[in-house]
């Protein structure tokens, strides 16, 4: 006989049986807890809270890099039939000959710069609420519309921001950026202190909703969230150029879930960018940079 089957021989197997009567309604009060204590905190399971990853993922053959939603997607997006209306293309605009609006259109595009010093002079907020009604009008992922425009212009919560921001970014400089992209940074004279976070009349911090909902209250699927909410951006960014207000695009690193919880958002919206809003500083200066050459950008076939 082997020592295995000498101490399985050994053994009292009423012990266990005896034990059981004491273990299996300790299991159950402790399920019941365990249950009880996750309804308290989530509620229904359409509104529990998804996990969310960092990470490049597949879902339904999309491939989605950055903030994962792990909610389960809807397996078939309901698309409703809509009538096809005719539309005569777009127009020229800036000027008659197209290759001058063109020409016109880099020109102005090109004068464009990332403002860092703001004066603290009004600004019209009704103008940069058009802007945004413009920036709305981006092309999106299967026509879902996956941004939300936060215009904060109180005085109080721009404080709020800039503490939140600067105590972040304090440590982002001190820790958590490679030597690489502090030097990589360095022409831009960047530091944790961002004096336009209050100086700034308005801050726009525009979300992209990773998913939405349904008339039903089930989820809906966000296709290319984050790309359609960069372009909407992007013409938010001309939008305020040609209204003569200067901007800067800023990505606070690690401030995203604060900020969010900050102006009351839901967690199907993650922030991509902060825009702080006005006219530059008297004394405002910007990195000579230079741009790539047409050469060094287009590439043609
Ligand atoms: C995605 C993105 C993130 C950026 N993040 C920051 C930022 O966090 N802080 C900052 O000062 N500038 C930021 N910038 C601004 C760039 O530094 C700036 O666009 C670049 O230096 C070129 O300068 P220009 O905008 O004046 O042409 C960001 C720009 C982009 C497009």
């Amino acid at each position: 006989m082997s020592f295995v089957d000498e101490i399985i021989r050994s053994f009292d197997t009423s012990l266990i049986v005896n034990c059981w009567k004491y273990i299996f309604p300790v299991l159950v009060v402790c399920y019941l807890i365990i249950f009880l204590y996750d309804k308290h905190l989530y509620g229904s399971k359409k509104t529990k809270v998804a996990p969310v990853v960092e990470s490049k993922q597949k879902i339904d053959g999309i491939e989605y890099v950055g903030e994962i939603d792990l909610y389960e997607f809807d397996p078939i997006p309901v698309l409703e039939e809509k009538e096809h209306i005719p539309f005569k293309g777009a127009t020229v605009t800036l000027d008659a000959d197209p290759r001058k609006a063109a020409a016109r259109f880099y020109e102005i595009v090109n004068d464009r710069r990332s403002v860092r010093s703001f004066s603290t002079r009004p600004i019209d907020s009704t103008v940069v609420e058009k802007c945004i009604h413009a920036a709305g009008c981006s092309p999106s992922g299967a026509h879902t519309e996956p941004w939300t425009f936060c215009l904060v212009s109180d005085q109080n919560i721009k404080e709020q921001i800039r503490e939140i921001i600067e105590a972040e970014e304090f440590v982002n400089y001190q820790q958590r950026m490679s030597k690489q992209w502090t030097t990589d940074l360095k022409p831009l004279r960047t530091n944790h202190v961002k004096q336009y976070l209050s100086d700034a009349p308005c801050l726009v911090l525009i979300f992209k909703q990773t998913y939405g909902f349904k008339a039903d209250g089930s989820k809906k699927q966000h296709y290319y969230n984050e790309i359609s909410t960069s372009i909407a951006v992007g013409i938010l960014l001309c939008a305020l150029q040609a209204a003569g207000l200067s901007s800067l695009v800023t990505t606070p690193l690690n401030c995203g879930p604060a900020l969010r919880s900050l102006l009351g958002r839901p967690t199907n919206e993650k922030l991509l960018v902060l825009l702080p809003i006005g006219y530059a500083a008297e004394d405002c200066t910007v990195p000579d940079l230079k741009r790539k050459p047409i050469d060094r950008i287009l590439v043609k076939y």
